[in-house]
């Protein structure tokens, strides 16, 4: 989910953040966002030999692999099941200039979170519903650092259990759990907002208890988990639609990592 999200967010879901780098070209897996974050690479490109030989040839793209395994995964980890569009092609070309400056921050406030979703097309309920994928998965210390040794709107004993994972200095690539109960798709995640729980900043940005509208969708999710599931396919489906390469444009990748 994570590797369809900064494809998405980095001119369309077209597969250009599985590019690696070679001499001659520059792809995205070193921009600030991506470099010893995003995991997965080798899950893609499994999947995308299985269906080669399935399907006896090149006939689905990396891009349209993506999205699947996107839903696919949130699905098996308990979470709902949605219909994905399919007929995404394949970039040709990637931009690191544009990984680095579209992929949101941890360190950033509510109006910067916001502000970066409508530029893509997404609303606030998207901002605090695709948010909600962080449900599952890990992040690493030097991503929230900052908040568990100054902020003060995080809940003290929590602060201080994660310091014994992520100290002032070193361990920057410690891992604590984005919610607690990280190999459950669920609602666990806004109920930590509640609690001042959030592990990232960026998290914690969409509940402050000041009765703002993030607040209050925090709130309802939290309190209607049936809803976040329906609400969470819809804007999986809104952010797979971004941008897509179509027609004659781009091409079917033979292999994830290099254009044919
Ligand atoms: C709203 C802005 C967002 C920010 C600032 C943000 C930031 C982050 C950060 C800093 C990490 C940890 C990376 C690391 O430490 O290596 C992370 C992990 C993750 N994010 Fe986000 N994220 C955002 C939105 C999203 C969205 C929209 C999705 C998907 C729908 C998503 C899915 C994930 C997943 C699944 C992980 C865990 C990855 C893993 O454990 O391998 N995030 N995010």
């Amino acid at each position: 989910m994570g590797l369809f999200f900064h494809d998405c967010f980095v001119n369309g879901c077209d597969a250009s953040v599985l590019l690696d780098d070679t001499p001659n070209f520059t792809g995205e897996k070193t921009a600030g966002p991506n470099l010893n974050s995003l995991r997965g690479f080798e899950v893609i490109d499994e999947i995308k030999e299985a269906v080669n030989s399935a399907c006896c040839g090149n006939v689905v793209s990396c891009a349209d692999i993506l999205a699947v395994a996107a839903r696919d995964s949130v699905a098996i980890l308990g979470g709902p099941s949605y219909q994905v569009l399919l007929g995404r092609r394949d970039a040709r070309t990637a931009s690191l200039n544009d990984a680095n400056s579209d992929i949101p921050r941890p360190i950033f406030d509510f109006p910067a979170l916001l502000s970066n979703f409508q530029n893509h097309g997404l609303d606030l309920n998207d901002l605090v519903l695709l948010s909600g994928g962080h449900t599952i998965g890990l992040a690493r210390c030097t991503n929230f650092r900052d908040r568990i040794y100054n902020e003060t709107n995080i809940k003290p004993k929590f602060a201080a259990s994660l310091r014994g994972i992520c100290p002032k200095e070193g361990g920057d690539d410690n891992t604590a759990t984005l919610d607690a109960t990280t190999a459950n798709f669920d609602t666990e995640y806004f109920k930590d907002l509640l609690k001042l729980k959030g592990l990232l900043h960026s998290d914690q940005e969409l509940f402050k208890g000041v009765g703002s509208a993030s607040d209050g969708l925090v709130q309802y999710y939290n309190n209607n988990p049936g809803a976040f599931f329906a609400d969470f396919g819809v804007s999986m489906i809104k952010m797979g639609n971004m941008k897509p390469l179509t027609g004659s444009d781009g091409e079917i990748r033979m292999n994830c990592r290099k254009i044919n």
